[in-house]
């Protein structure tokens, strides 16, 4: 069976940094922004890299690699655009996981960690989630929560968010991967 996995980003790559430490195998990298980050921390660690500003290409391109390296998991990380309900409903249950700034159900969508201080909230955390055709409404597969301080700046709270998330989500997929890990 394989264990191959490809990853979606949009900007920096912090997360797909992780994976790649982590010694996870990712047979390609997919950005729909040419000047991603995290399109250079794949090079460097000799992943083919493509780029696809068009949703509607990216999606038929991305179809079109998942059979030809026989992918067992597409694994969002920073992908900033919501992938089509087609897309999502032509791959099988549970092939896409995503990664989320913010304890779902609370703070979907864009600027979670913005949401979560506008809303004085007392903690927020991370939320790995299965990708379903909704926004960040896919099966919860893991969440840890973090405190949110009284000082706590944009900056401060992603600062601490990334640090979770980088060991959250390697040990996840890798639990995936090796099936220890369904759902929560
Ligand atoms: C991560 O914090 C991830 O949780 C967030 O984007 C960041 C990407 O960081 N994702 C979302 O907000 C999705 N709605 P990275 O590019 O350094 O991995």
């Amino acid at each position: 069976m394989s264990n191959k996995i490809a990853v979606l980003l949009s900007g920096n790559g912090s997360n797909l940094n992780a994976i790649i430490n982590k010694g996870i195998n990712v047979s390609f990298v997919v950005s729909n922004n040419p000047n991603a980050a995290g399109l250079t921390i794949a090079k460097k660690a000799n992943i083919p890299t493509y780029t696809w500003k068009s949703l509607s290409r990216l999606e038929k391109e991305v179809s079109k690699l998942i059979i030809k390296h026989d992918l067992k998991l597409l694994v969002l990380a920073g992908f900033m655009r919501l992938l089509s309900k087609e897309f999502v409903n032509s791959l099988p249950p549970k092939f896409i996981i995503n990664i989320h700034p913010a304890i779902l159900p609370n703070f979907k969508g864009l600027n979670a960690i913005e949401q979560a201080l506008e809303n004085c909230a007392k903690y927020t955390g991370v939320t790995i989630h299965y990708v379903d055709e909704g926004i960040d409404t896919g099966s919860i597969i893991q969440q840890e929560k973090i405190t949110i301080y009284k000082n706590d700046t944009i900056k401060s709270l992603q600062k601490r968010l990334q640090v979770v998330e980088h060991d959250l989500y390697p040990n996840v997929i890798e639990k995936i991967l090796s099936k220890k890990l369904q759902y929560y």
